[in-house]
């Protein structure tokens, strides 16, 4: 497996691959690698004839109280799981190389996309996610791109991105990938002490319990969205950021569910924020 830490040298790589007629596939990460990570690496490797892994823990989508500088990095056990899981090269640039002068130049999604859930909870993080992910798109030219359905408004926002700005590759969805308990895997979780990570599992519950009663035909959103809080609200320790159920394809609010929708939430438990969500279809 090829390690390149500038554009230029990953640059090369992949022209030389595609110089062969070779597809490339781009798996986007901030590093500290898990079984979620590994899945999408995983599904490129099995659609395209190189892949590679971007690791690079941008820093234009934290805000000023965010965790940036505590962000979990580990790039020497990144590239041994990236080879592992099927990678072809791995680019890990530094700040400096994605950023060489103050940014000016944004890719900007507007309206409820950006504006309801994490976007309402973080500003200017779906801007820095955007943005870096059209450079590496630019820098790394690859012909599909793979995004988690975890980060299900992030997956929307890059597909509205590309849509829009004629972006020449295609961007792939892939499915959740969780612990034993339910739990979404997030290199955020390294936060959570052993009792927490258990108590983490209640995000996952009410999801289930959500779906159960939707499944038993319940539409009502502000019924879906209490059972979500009052399965939340058992757990002392964790603290409701946002509950919302929003349409799958625009992400508005609605109050009678009749197409297919996201259930999605984020939570603070002790040190972590974590958002989890599961589709409803009618
Ligand atoms: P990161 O949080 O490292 O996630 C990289 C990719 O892995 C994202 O597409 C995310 O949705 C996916 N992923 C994370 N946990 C997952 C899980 N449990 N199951 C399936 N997929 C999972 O998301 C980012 O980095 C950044 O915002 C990035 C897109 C790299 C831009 O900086």
């Amino acid at each position: 497996m090829k390690k390149a830490e500038t554009k230029s040298e990953i640059r090369r790589i992949v022209s030389s691959v595609k110089a062969d007629g070779k597809s490339v596939g781009l798996v986007p990460t901030m590093g500290a690698l898990h079984e979620g990570h590994l899945s999408l690496i995983e599904r490129a490797s099995s659609d395209c004839d190189f892949v590679v892994v971007s690791v690079f823990v941008n820093p234009t989508q934290f805000g000023p109280n965010e965790d940036l500088e505590s962000y979990p990095r580990n790039l020497s056990e990144d590239l041994k799981r990236s080879e592992k899981a099927g990678a072809d090269a791995v680019f890990a640039p530094s700040a400096g190389q994605m950023y060489p002068e103050p940014q000016k130049v944004w890719v900007d999604v507007e309206g409820p996309l950006t504006e309801t859930l994490c976007g309402a909870a973080r500003p200017g993080h779906f801007r820095g996610v955007a943005t870096v992910c059209t450079k590496l798109f630019n820098i790394v030219q690859p012909d599909r791109a793979y995004f988690g359905q975890k980060d299900a408004q992030q997956l929307a926002v890059i597909r509205a991105a590309a849509a829009q700005l004629d972006m020449p590759l295609e961007i792939i969805g892939c499915p959740i990938v969780r612990e034993e308990s339910g739990l979404a895997m997030s290199s955020r979780n390294d936060y959570l002490s052993e009792d927490q990570r258990k108590q983490a599992g209640v995000l996952y519950k009410s999801l289930m319990l959500c779906r159960e009663l939707f499944n038993s035909g319940q539409r009502d959103t502000s019924r879906l969205k209490s059972k979500i809080r009052e399965t939340i609200q058992s757990c002392p320790s964790a603290e409701i950021d946002y509950i919302e159920i929003v349409r799958k394809d625009t992400f508005q609010p609605e109050e009678n569910i009749s197409a297919e929708s996201l259930a999605a939430i984020a939570v603070r438990i002790g040190p972590a924020r974590l958002i989890d969500n599961i589709t409803l279809k009618p």
